[in-house]
């Protein structure tokens, strides 16, 4: 395992390829228990400006269980919330915390903070990204298949922070990955060109707007909302725009017969994903929650220098 001490995760091209994949067979590793980094006295600090369950617990337990500690520092309840800037607040933490989690809006934001903080920061979600939830998803395409290296994984549903993650993930891992969205809804362009970049010829990053030429083949099925935190408005519009993006039956027949179906959760049932495909024999998506927690750990042992 290489060493990620004191490295901060704001998005995944801060890492090579062979940090990430390093990551997950540490995952692995710790999800199986044969290794148990300790982190007694350690303090991890979740600056979190937007709602989450499963970040902000798998996160919590992930340090109870190495012996630290956690101090949740919601914005409403610390004076973030009242405008404090965050270089000020960055500077003060980092005498506090070993580490920090944020999830907040504004990549830049988090930028900033992590300029200023000597700690690591790492990235628990912003609009452009959310690296830790790829992590988890690699360790669950990990367990499913014995290996990434070859895999096709298809993305069908809006070119958002969830997309992102995965285009760069999946093409440090070499993974093949294909992401289908209507038309206007594609990822970001830098996003595509820095996959592209990151796969360096070992696999292919392909943009499409057509979801069943994606799912052809694919060994894993993965969607997300279509309106995400801070979008709740476009809802209504987006639903008639999205409604073909559905994973359903009739593309998860189109799939590789060992398919698997992933979805970052929460889920909006009856729309991005239907009861039937989040409930049938492919779904993966409940140990996919419960990954967070294992490669989350392997993170922060990992940044707070355990491996
Ligand atoms: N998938 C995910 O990040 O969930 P939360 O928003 O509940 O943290
Ligand atoms: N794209 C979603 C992911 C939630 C985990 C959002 O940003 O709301």
């Amino acid at each position: 395992m290489i060493s990620l001490k004191g490295r901060d995760l704001l998005t995944l091209g801060d890492l090579s390829a062979d940090e990430l994949t390093g990551l997950v067979d540490l995952a692995v590793e710790l999800k199986a228990g044969t290794q148990t980094p300790r982190c007694p006295g350690k303090v991890l600090g979740l600056l979190f400006s937007k709602a989450s369950t499963r970040t902000r617990v798998s996160f919590s337990v992930a340090m109870y269980q190495m012996g630290g500690q956690v101090i949740d520092l919601n914005p409403s309840v610390t004076q973030v919330g009242r405008g404090e800037p965050w270089i000020d607040t960055a500077r003060v933490l980092d005498r506090y915390l070993d580490v920090i989690a944020i999830r907040t809006f504004e990549q830049n934001d988090l930028q900033i903070f992590a300029d200023r903080a000597e700690i690591p920061v790492i990235n628990a979600l912003t609009d452009l990204a959310h690296p830790c939830q790829t992590l988890a998803d690699l360790l669950t395409l990990k367990e499913s298949f014995g290996t990434l290296s070859g895999l096709t994984l298809t993305y069908i549903g809006d070119g958002n922070n969830v997309a992102h993650s995965l285009m760069l993930g999946c093409a440090l891992a070499g993974v093949n990955v294909r992401v289908a969205t209507p038309p206007n809804f594609e990822p970001l362009a830098e996003m595509t060109d820095r996959a592209r970049a990151l796969a360096n010829g070992n696999s292919e990053v392909i943009v499409t707007t057509d979801p069943k030429a994606a799912a052809q083949g694919a060994h894993a099925l993965y969607t997300d909302v279509w309106a995400s935190m801070g979008q709740e408005s476009e809802a209504d519009d987006r639903a008639p725009i999205f409604a073909p993006y559905q994973i359903n039956h009739t593309l998860l027949d189109l799939a590789d017969p060992e398919a698997i179906v992933l979805h970052c959760l929460p889920a909006h049932r009856g729309e991005e994903i239907t009861d039937e495909a989040m409930e049938g024999s492919h779904s993966r998506i409940w140990d996919q929650a419960e990954n967070r927690m294992h490669a989350q750990k392997a993170l922060l042992a990992s940044v707070l220098g355990l491996v």
